[in-house]
């Protein structure tokens, strides 16, 4: 049977598209009709060099299953690069439906050995490279009232403290995404955000699992292929798709959704200035998570406040 999610008429740009998780999304998308920008710049992953030979490989592979695509090794760590793949993209397929912004690279340092250089780079590449991109797209999407951009986010926003650019980066965009999604909706785009988790090339050391994956026997390794993530990204670039401004976590056969809350917390009962030893003795009741609130904004969140303010 056909399946129903499919992306026929659809241009696509994937970021870091030649390998790991973006040449899974790319595949995915190309075999379910869409048109594909390939991109990747083909560096190491801590993003030094190029290399054509990535993207040209994944556009020959959709190719050959009878998908079309266009490789592209613009450098989406500087803003010329993000505009010349977007034009690149229009000029090839004269529109572009779907921005999947995927390109990373992983520079592993703690403080304060991750120096200026370290952050920028990250930040370059993660965020930077998420926002021109999608800033470049904008206008084609605003003019035909439609997009889907995907942002990829990380679980090493929780803390990581041996990557700390790179959880920097990652939190960031779930602040573009959210707030981006806001002004996207009345244009008929949606932006939500993936967080992965599979065993790609930064997982790995020259060839070899690294310390994460050593412990991990072949089912399991199977169960964090790539292509396994990949499903919830199509989801979210479907033009069935309403879900709008959320952080979907996928992996080894899981999908979730990746909660901001709040907890209700605990209201100082006086019209005094509340003591710091009040805030030392309610600690618990300020931590407790029964009852969490889940703001879908800003306007959200501001009127429960307001709420609160007037109680
Ligand atoms: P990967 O290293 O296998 O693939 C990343 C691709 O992006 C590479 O092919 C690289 O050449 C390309 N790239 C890097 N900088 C670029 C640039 N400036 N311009 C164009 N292309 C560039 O890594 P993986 O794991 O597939 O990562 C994909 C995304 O998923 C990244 O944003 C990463 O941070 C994120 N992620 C991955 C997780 C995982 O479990 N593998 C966990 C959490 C997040």
């Amino acid at each position: 049977a056909t399946p129903d999610f499919r992306f026929d008429g659809r241009v696509a740009i994937v970021t870091g598209a030649g390998r790991g998780l973006g040449r899974a999304h790319a595949l995915l998308l190309a075999e379910r009709g869409a048109k594909v920008v390939v991109n990747d710049l083909g560096g190491t992953k801590e993003g030094d060099g190029s290399d054509s030979g990535p993207a040209n490989d994944v556009v020959q592979e959709i190719t050959a299953a009878g998908g079309v695509a266009v490789a592209d090794t613009n450098n989406v760590g500087t803003e010329a690069g993000c505009h010349a793949l977007v034009e690149g993209a229009v000029g090839a397929f004269g529109r572009i439906d779907i921005v999947v912004n995927n390109a990373g690279i992983s520079r592993f340092a703690t403080f304060p050995e991750a120096d200026a250089e370290n952050l920028e780079r990250t930040l370059d590449v993660h965020l930077r490279g998420t926002w021109h991109t999608t800033r470049a797209a904008w206008p084609y999407m605003v003019e035909q009232g439609y997009g889907r951009v995907i942002t990829t986010t990380s679980t090493g926003m929780f803390g990581l403290a041996d990557n700390l650019a790179y959880a920097t980066a990652k939190g960031a965009l779930i602040g573009f995404t959210r707030s981006l999604a806001v002004e996207a909706a009345s244009h008929g785009i949606l932006v939500n955000c993936i967080a992965p988790n599979a065993i790609t090339r930064p997982s790995t050391a020259a060839g070899k699992p690294n310390i994460t994956t050593r412990q991990l026997d072949e089912a399991r390794i199977q169960a964090m292929q790539t292509g396994l993530v990949s499903p919830m990204v199509a989801y979210l670039a479907h033009e069935d798709c309403k879900v709008n401004g959320e952080i979907l976590v996928a992996g080894a056969h899981r999908f979730a959704r990746w909660l901001l809350a709040v907890t209700p917390g605990y209201r100082s009962p006086g019209a005094e200035v509340p003591t710091v030893e009040e805030i030392a003795e309610h600690w618990d009741e300020i931590n407790d998570e029964s009852g969490y609130y889940v703001p879908a904004n800003l306007h959200d969140w501001a009127s429960t406040f307001m709420a609160h303010l007037n109680a």
